[in-house]
């Protein structure tokens, strides 16, 4: 089973950014607990702070992989791109987002995402990507 995780701007900063509201973990510690915890998933993560980067790096796995987890961050409530990205490609995606993103800014209750992807998990901190890689793994 391959599983994509992709994060867009500014989550290279977990662990250091607005702890507060994302936590103290960076995201490669996080990573090596998933892929420990599910040996037999072949994990593959991209991030990237630019908006085209991450639509290239969809159009690229988005039809070879079984399942991609994508928190695009900021990108959720501006880009059209990412949501048409996500429309052409294959692979299904979860969008994931750590922070309660309806419990704060109105301009984050807006998604270009969420519409295209096959489920959206959010307020549930760093487990909401597991959650999402789980619902790959049993569907
Ligand atoms: C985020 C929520 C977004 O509104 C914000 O711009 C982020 C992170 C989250 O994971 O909670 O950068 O996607």
């Amino acid at each position: 089973m391959k599983i994509a995780i992709i994060n867009g701007p500014n989550l290279n900063l977990l662990g250091k950014r607005e702890t507060d509201i994302y936590g103290n973990k960076p995201f490669e510690e996080y990573l090596k607990e998933l892929q420990q915890k599910y040996p037999g998933v072949s994990f593959h993560y991209y991030q990237s702070n630019i908006e085209g980067e991450l639509i290239n790096e969809l159009h690229r796995i988005g039809y070879e992989y079984d399942g991609i987890v994508l928190n695009p961050a900021g990108y959720t409530h501006t880009s059209v791109a990412i949501g048409d990205a996500i429309a052409a490609i294959k692979t299904p995606v979860i969008e994931v987002h750590i922070s309660n993103v309806h419990a704060r800014e109105d301009f984050r209750k807006i998604s270009h995402v969420s519409g295209k992807s096959v489920g959206s998990i959010f307020g549930l901190g760093l487990k909401g990507y597991e959650l999402a890689v789980e619902w790959f793994m049993k569907k």
